[in-house]
C-alpha cells in the first residue's frame, strides 16, 4: 500500500488522530465537561479525566460490577458505556453518595456489618443497591439478592452485604 493508501485507512479508522467531542453531564450534581475521544468509556472519564477512583475496573466486559455508576439513577456498568453516549446526563458515583452530614446509611451499614474485605467491589455494590432503595424501598431478601446479581465480590462478602442493605430497609 502506497502512503496516500496509509493516510486514508488512518483517517477512515480514526487511528491517527481521534476526533475528540466536548461533552457536558452533570456528576454528583455539579455540571461538568470534558473532552474525550469517540472510544472513551465512562469509566475512564470519571477516573482519569474527573479523579473519581471509587469504580474499579475488574471484568472490562460487563460481567463483574465493579465499575458500576449509577447513570439517570439506574445502574449501568461503565466500563462498557461510552462517554459520549453519557452526553447530557446526570452520574452518581460512589463519591456522591455521602451528603455534607456524613456518610449515606447505606455506607455506615456496610462498615457495621463488615460488608467488605479488600473494597474493590464496595463501590459498585453501594451504588447497585442504592438504585434498589430507590427503585424499590422495602425490598425482600430475594429482591436483594437478585437485584445485586450482577456484582460479584472475590472476598465473599455477600452474606454481609445482604445483611447491611436489609438493615438499613429495617428488615
Ligand atoms: S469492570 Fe465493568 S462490569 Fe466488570
Ligand atoms: S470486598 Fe474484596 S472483592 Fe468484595
Amino acid at each position: 500500500m502506497d502512503g496516500i493508501g496509509i493516510r486514508t485507512v488512518f483517517r477512515v479508522l480514526d487511528l491517527n488522530s481521534p476526533m475528540k467531542k466536548t461533552i457536558s453531564l452533570k456528576v454528583n450534581g455539579g455540571e461538568r465537561s470534558a473532552e474525550v475521544e469517540p472510544r472513551t468509556t465512562l469509566l475512564e472519564l470519571v477516573r482519569e479525566q474527573f479523579y473519581l477512583t471509587g469504580a474499579k475496573l475488574g471484568c472490562d466486559i460487563q460481567v463483574c460490577g465493579a465499575c458500576t455508576l449509577l447513570l439517570d439513577g439506574k445502574p449501568v456498568s461503565a466500563c462498557s458505556v461510552l462517554a459520549v453516549d453519557a452526553d447530557g446526563c446526570e452520574i452518581l458515583t460512589v463519591e456522591g453518595l455521602s451528603d455534607k452530614d456524613g456518610l449515606h446509611p447505606l455506607q455506615e451499614a456496610f462498615m457495621e456489618f463488615g460488608a467488605l474485605q479488600c473494597g474493590y467491589c464496595t463501590s459498585g455494590f453501594l451504588l447497585t443497591a442504592k438504585a434498589l432503595l430507590d427503585e424499590c424501598p422495602q425490598p425482600s431478601e430475594r429482591q436483594i439478592k437478585d437485584y445485586l446479581a450482577g456484582n460479584f465480590c472475590r472476598c465473599g462478602c455477600y452474606q454481609e452485604i445482604v445483611q447491611a442493605i436489609k438493615n438499613v430497609v429495617g428488615s
